[in-house]
Order: structure tokens, then sequence, then C-alpha cells
């Protein structure tokens, strides 16, 4: 059984031995479950020997850049915001593959941490990697299934030290720590490193990510609305994808050969196998509508995802 208050214990003597003083230690901060609690467990072992950047990619959901740094400024973290939105979108202009953009991202961001680690000082890379982020991006025995921007993607001449305090835990463990640590995010529901990029399939454009960034947002609001009203629970995931497929519709009598969404809700433990689940069919319709609608311009189409996991992974990509 996990016991958060011995595991804060016995970290914070780990991460003190890991970055022993005058050492200073930058964190990735992303606003995740997984990232803000590494962040704020490795605060307590350091202080202000550590920094958290958050790195505004452009493949944040909506409205995420102005809340996340609301809640870290409440947690007592020493923040530094970095608006690296044009950097991201011109490294994976044309890239269409998965494994490549998801590679591209985290060398971005590596490149980003190591300019923003000179202003710093820092010597050490704190990461809020999990079990199965590492399990699942390949290493010993096991395949890569897709290489997790804080797993697969560090480029093999980085020059900070990493540091994962979390690296043994699964996400409902991080999320008990994150409660005993009295987190405002623990209940947030996972979101990629690489973000929007890798729920537009193909080339991750400014413009398709505008798109799934409306379609994610409806996502989550008729969903969270329906469990609110008691008509369905809150998922452990939902989302929105967008397809590189386009299909025939018509508006009004005009013919609109359009974009197609896909709506994702799976219900997990660990992340490690997933449940596609039985949403009620008037959500799953106001959700279509909503979308048809507020993004008639580009979308004709939306589908919903039946695949569990395996053989599907959560995401697309
Ligand atoms: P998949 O798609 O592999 O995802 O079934 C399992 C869980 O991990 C999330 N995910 C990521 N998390 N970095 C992360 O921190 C990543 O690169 C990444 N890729 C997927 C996914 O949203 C799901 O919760």
């Amino acid at each position: 059984m996990f016991d958060p208050a011995k595991f804060v214990e016995e970290q914070i003597a780990e991460i003190r031995k890991a970055i022993p003083a005058p050492g200073k230690a930058i964190i990735a901060c992303s606003g995740g479950v997984d990232s803000t609690t590494a962040a704020v467990l490795v605060g307590r072992a350091i202080g202000d020997r550590l920094t958290s950047v958050f790195v505004d990619t452009g493949y944040m959901r909506k409205d995420e850049p102005e809340i996340i740094r609301n809640t870290l400024k409440g947690l007592d973290i020493n923040l530094d915001f970095v608006d690296a939105k044009a950097e991201f979108y011109a490294a994976m202009k044309g890239i269409t593959d998965p494994e490549t953009k998801r590679k591209t991202i985290g060398e971005k961001f590596i490149r980003v941490f190591e300019r923003e680690s000179k202003k710093t000082g820092a010597q050490y890379l704190v990461q809020g990697t999990i079990a199965p982020d590492w399990i699942e991006s390949g290493g010993g025995v096991r395949d890569t299934i897709k290489s997790h921007h804080n797993v697969g993607g560090l480029p093999k001449d980085m020059h900070l030290k990493v540091v994962e305090p979390l690296r043994d835990l699964y996400k409902d463990e991080v999320r008990k720590l994150a409660r005993h640590l009295e987190i405002p995010v623990s209940e947030r529901q996972p979101f990629p490193g690489p973000g929007l990029a890798i729920r537009v399939l193909g080339e991750a454009t400014p413009e398709r990510t505008a798109i799934v960034r409306e379609a994610c947002a409806i996502v989550e609001e008729e969903i969270d609305r329906a469990a609110k009203e008691g008509k369905m629970e809150r998922p452990w995931q939902y989302f929105a994808a967008l397809l590189p497929v386009r299909s025939v519709g018509v508006h009004g009598d005009i013919r609109h050969y359009g974009e197609t969404i896909v709506v994702r809700a799976v219900e997990s433990l660990d992340a490690m196998t997933a449940q596609s689940l039985r949403i009620p069919y008037d959500v799953l319709e106001s959700i279509s509508i909503r979308i048809t609608n507020e993004l008639g311009q580009h979308v004709t189409r939306v589908v919903y995802d039946l695949s569990h996991k395996p053989p599907g992974t959560i995401e697309w990509e």
C-alpha cells in the first residue's frame, strides 16, 4: 500500500543527495499533476535552488497558460514563464510522423530548458516522469510503443543531469501524493507532454491546433456538465483529436469537404490499459452538435472511438 507521507520523507532525503548544495535545478512544470507534484516535492527538498520553468509551446489547451500561471503562483514555486509558441511551431513545420513529432518536441523542450538553465546556472533537470512513461518508451526487452516526450526525446548531448523523483510511481499513487501535498491540480485529467500536437494527426500547424483546442474544450465542458448533472461519472480521460481524413458534408445546399473530429473517453487505473466508455447518447449528441456548429467552418463529421487499450492506445499518436 502506497504511503505518501513516507514517500515524501524518503524522497526529500534522496533529492538532497541527488542535488547537493549549492547545486541548482530546473524543472519543466507543465501544470499537470506529475510535473507540479515533482516541482512541489523537489521545492520542499531544496527550496529556491529549484526554478520551475513553464513553457507555452503553443500546444496547450484552451486558456491553460493563464490558469497554470495562477495555480503555480499560489504554490509558492519559483516560476519562469517562457513564451516559445513561435519556436515550437517552426520546429514542427512539415513534420507528420508521430514519433518524429514527439522527438522534435522533446528536443525543443530540452533546448529551451538548457537556455533557461544557463540563466539560473542550473546543472540539474528535474522531470515528472512516472512509471508508464518509461515502460512504454522502450528500452530493455520492451518495444517502443511511443516515445513519451519526457523520456524518448532527450538528446544525447544534453548538458543537464536528470533527476526523476516520481519514476517508480503510477498515476493513482501520484494523485495520492498530490492530495497529501495539497496541490490543487490533483484531480485534473492527464494531458500528454507533447500536448495538442499529438491530437492533430499529421502536421500540427497552428491552424489545425486551434481547431482541436476548441474541440477538446467542448468535450471537456459537455462531459463535466453531464457529470455534474449526475448523468455519468467523470471519466479518467476525455478529449478530441483531429483526424487526417476529410469527408463530404453539406452546409445549407453547398457541398463542404470538411475535417473529422474523433471523440475519445476512457476509464483506466494506471493508463497501461484502458476501456472506451459507454457515454450516454444524448451527451455524445450534444458534443457532436456543438462541434459541428461552433467549428462548422472546418468540421463536418464527428465520430466516437470505441476501442479499448490494448489494442488502441489512449492518444491517437
Ligand atoms: P497512451 O496514448 O500511450 O497514453 O495510451 C497513456 C497515458 O499517457 C499520456 N501520454 C503522455 N504523458 N508524456 C506524458 O507525460 C507523453 O509524451 C505522453 N504521451 C501520452 C496519455 O495522455 C495517457 O494518459
